[in-house]
């Protein structure tokens, strides 16, 4: 059987982005074979088809962290999975594609009646969230939090798992973002015409207790301004680096991954040595998955829950069929995007108890 699936020859822009078509993989003893139902697009693929992301891996490669998708074929020494099951799961690579062939232990079962898109929103973004919240930051109900790049994926989960905690939360996000954030409880800081640190301890007095920054660099040091004595930053990403979806250093990837994760590592020590009890805190969902498997499947199970009781609504920003990965990952450089690009291999097609 012929499938298709996305590649990367060479790091760079979306223009490196290439659909071909082969036999589809077999799956060896241990694994199964998926057909992808929903695969997540996400600022760290974008990162990886520049080169910069450390977990980029060798060229030729297919992008994507997450997916969700439908057993079609099992390998030899399975138990306990049937054809037709619904799992989810974080390749951290490969997810751009009809077909993907997965150990049996990286599968998070998905529970039926979900929407593909909405669950596979989960498994990045949310479980990035919650184990942010409550794992490195371990927030409790009425304190303060200010989440960076709030209207985006990871910011859109944070705000909704915030909300459920019982926080008080401020966003930092462009115009465009802002009445999405103002839905999901949080209150807007535009980060484009105003100073985020003097804007927050205006708005809180001593500052807040928690601060979720993605954006990286220099932007570590200022949020930890933003803290009240005690506070944590919770560093986890490197949007700075990407300016319209490019590197915004110019120069070209892969010699230089590495360089943004030293300057993290500086702002972390410098947390730890300056006066303040104010610390910067990594967090990484692969390294924690790598460490604690057991921790991963916990916490997406229990956002499968939220999702089931309509307690969470992941925002879809939009559906594209897997053909359109280029576009998809264009929109996501531009920026101004609220919510998850989900791509969707099958698109329109109903499963028995599943919506894709
Ligand atoms: N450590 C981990 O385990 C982990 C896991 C998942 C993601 N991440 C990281 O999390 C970050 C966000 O990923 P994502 O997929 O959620 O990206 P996304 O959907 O593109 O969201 C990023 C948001 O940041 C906003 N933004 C850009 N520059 C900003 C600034 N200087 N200040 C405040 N907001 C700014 C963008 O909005 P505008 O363009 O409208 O300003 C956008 O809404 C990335 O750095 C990614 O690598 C880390």
């Amino acid at each position: 059987m012929r499938c298709r699936r996305v590649i990367v020859t060479h790091y760079g822009g979306p223009d490196e982005l290439r659909v071909v078509e082969e036999e589809c993989p077999e799956p060896k003893d241990g694994e199964v074979r998926l057909r992808v139902l929903a695969a997540g697009v996400s600022l760290p693929d974008v990162m990886m088809r520049e080169g910069i992301h450390p977990e980029t891996p060798r060229l030729p490669f297919t992008p994507g962290w997450d997916l969700v998708g439908m057993v079609d074929r099992l390998g030899g020494g399975i138990s306990g999975i049937e054809p037709g099951q619904i799992f989810a799961a974080l390749p951290i690579s490969g997810a751009y594609t009809e077909f993907i062939c997965l150990s049996q232990r990286e599968l998070v079962p998905v529970p039926a009646g979900l929407d593909a898109a909405e669950a596979v929103s989960l498994v990045l973004n949310y479980v990035t969230a919650y184990q942010m919240l409550h794992r490195s930051a371990r927030v409790k109900p009425g304190q303060s939090v200010l989440i960076h790049g709030a209207a985006g994926g990871v910011g859109t989960a944070l705000l909704q798992l915030g909300g459920l905690a019982g926080l008080k939360m401020y966003g930092t996000c462009s115009p465009r973002g802002a009445s999405a954030v103002s839905d999901l409880g949080g209150i807007p800081i535009d980060y484009q015409h105003k100073d985020f640190v003097k804007e927050v301890l205006r708005l809180t007095g001593e500052g807040v207790d928690a601060v979720f920054d993605g954006i990286g660099g220099a932007n570590i040091w200022r949020s930890r301004k933003a803290l009240r004595p005690g506070g944590r930053v919770i560093a986890f990403g490197l949007t700075a680096s990407l300016s319209g979806g490019r590197l915004a250093s110019g120069r070209s990837g892969g010699r230089h991954r590495f360089r943004e994760i030293r300057v993290f590592g500086l702002y972390i020590a410098g947390g730890w040595l300056l006066p303040g009890r104010k610390r910067v805190v990594p967090y990484s969902i692969q390294w924690l998955k790598r460490l604690k498997p057991e921790l991963f499947r916990q916490d997406l199970t229990a956002l499968f829950d939220l999702l089931q009781q309509k307690k969470i609504k992941p925002l879809i920003a939009e559906r594209f069929p897997l053909d359109e990965a280029r576009r998809a990952q264009e929109l996501l450089g531009k920026g101004g995007v609220t919510g998850k690009i989900v791509l969707v291999p099958e698109h329109g097609i109903a499963i028995e108890g599943h919506q894709v």
